[in-house]
């Protein structure tokens, strides 16, 4: 384990209230612990972007298929990255709208990539991921 440096860190007073209300419903044992925690889930979220590196998760993409053509425009796009999508579930929400579900299993640039061109295919509501570096 690496040695241990003490820093100060300023907040607004209502963001550091609302974490020691998740701190203690989560019964961490100190406000630092769960500092480092944050810190940790904040760099798995995002530290894959910044490499090449092999990363695993999901793309969760929202949509309405009611679109002209976006179930396809979709599915094409997936087929052109067979490689790092090993997995999709599909979610039908309401009458109009889905959620897929893309597993992703890969170098950080192709699932880039891949969500750029999902992006790309038109009117998607939401498309958000939870990709970890894996190594
Ligand atoms: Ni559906």
């Amino acid at each position: 384990m690496s040695k241990t440096i003490k820093t100060g860190v300023s907040f607004p007073e209502d963001l550091l209230r609302s974490f020691d209300k998740v701190i203690e419903e989560l019964g961490i044992e100190s406000r630092s612990k769960a500092i480092q925690e944050a810190i940790r889930a904040f760099i798995s979220m995002n530290a894959w972007r910044l490499s090449d590196e092999e990363v695993a998760g999901v793309l969760l993409v929202h949509y309405s298929h009611e679109e002209h053509k976006i179930d396809e425009k979709l599915i094409d796009v997936q087929h052109e990255f067979l490689d790092i999508i090993p997995s999709m579930m599909h979610l039908h929400l309401s009458g109009s709208d889905c959620l897929q579900i893309i597993a992703v299993k890969g170098k950080a640039s192709r699932v880039k990539k891949l969500a750029q061109k999902l992006r790309e295919t038109g009117k998607i509501k939401q498309l958000s991921h939870l990709v970890l570096p894996v190594y």
